[in-house]
């Protein structure tokens, strides 16, 4: 029997923060080493460049979170491991998709408001077609399953959506319908306030970096709000590092708890750390990676634009 296919992709804006690792990175690396699926992962640049960003910062940003991915434990013998952008057929699927997807969709999207909101100068095309590129990336690959954290059940959604309106108005089952995989940790709560969704976008005080210092991991879990709300989501953080924790989580004593927290976080990503190193030498390395994944992906993308064409009815 063939395997089911695995997609997902993460943006390349900074620094990764435990909820990116916890409701994605950890557990694409546990999916890729179950062995039971074809899994293809990628750096969705073009998805971050619908955002304010500086040119000057985005390469190095992009060999940085390839560096993070591996370091975290993707493998090339068993992902393919790509950059979004260096795979054309991509947007090409993107477009098709746009002639078949009501404004209507793309304007009930809670990232595009969220996003929109926080961008008022810069509310491009792209932030409100961000859906239909990401429908693309799953579907162009045939995706059934994406391990994602919760923001993006909705786009998975969209995405079998997408599916099911291509099938129904060229009438096949050529496209499969796309499920999120989430995990326990499917949204970690800002340290700041717990109220809101980790993410770096509200700043610095709001997320933990996987690659932070221990001084500032311990700073920052320190100053981490402590009302009801914040010492649960401190204790869903706790739970998901269980392993790495020297002593309980004590509600009452957050001071002693904090401190066995920040320890056991930092020791958590301590191999990561040593890996990362290892790699930020072997610049070839990483590139020469990623240029074996784009070939990878490209071959599997290629072949399903050239039969989406026929089946739209476009010359090929
Ligand atoms: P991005 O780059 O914002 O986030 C990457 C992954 O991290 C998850 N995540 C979280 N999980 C738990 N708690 C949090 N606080 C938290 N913050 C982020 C996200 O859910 C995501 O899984 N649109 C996607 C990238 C993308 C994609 C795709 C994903 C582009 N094309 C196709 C899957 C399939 C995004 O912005 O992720």
């Amino acid at each position: 029997m063939n395997k089911q296919t695995v997609v997902s992709g993460i943006q390349p804006s900074g620094q990764l923060h435990i909820g990116n690792y916890l409701g994605a990175l950890k557990n694409w690396v546990e999916i890729q080493n179950s062995g039971k699926y074809d899994c293809l992962f990628f750096i969705a640049d073009y998805h971050s460049i619908t955002e304010n960003y500086d040119p000057k910062e985005k390469k190095e940003q992009i060999f940085n979170l390839a560096v993070d991915c591996l370091a975290a434990g993707l493998d090339p013998r068993k992902s393919v491991f790509f950059i979004q952008s260096q795979v054309p057929a991509c947007t090409e699927l993107a477009w098709v998709f746009n002639t078949i997807t009501p404004v209507s969709e793309l304007e009930r999207m809670t990232q595009f408001k969220d996003k929109a909101s926080r961008q008022l100068k810069n509310i491009n095309m792209g932030l409100f077609d961000y859906p239909v590129l990401q429908a693309a990336d799953i579907l162009i690959y045939k995706g059934v399953l994406v391990p994602v954290g919760e923001d993006q059940i909705q786009h998975v959604e969209l995405t079998r959506d997408i599916a099911r309106w291509f099938n129904h108005k060229y009438q096949t089952d050529y496209l499969p319908e796309a499920k999120p995989l989430l995990t326990k940790s499917a949204r970690v709560m800002s340290l700041a306030d717990p109220e809101k969704k980790m993410s770096k976008s509200l700043g610095a005080k709001h997320f933990l970096g996987i690659d932070e210092s221990k001084e500032k991991i311990l700073d920052k879990i320190k100053k981490a709000v402590s009302t009801a709300e914040g010492i649960e989501n401190l204790k869903a953080i706790y739970e998901s590092f269980l392993e790495d924790m020297a002593g309980d989580f004590k509600p009452d004593k957050m001071g002693e708890t904090k401190a066995v927290m920040a320890a056991g976080i930092y020791n958590h990503f301590a191999s990561f750390r040593e890996k990362k190193q290892e790699l930020l030498k072997n610049r070839s390395y990483v590139n020469k990676i990623l240029a074996q994944g784009k070939k990878q992906a490209e071959k599997i993308a290629t072949k399903t634009i050239l039969e989406i064409k026929e089946i739209i009815g476009l010359a090929s």
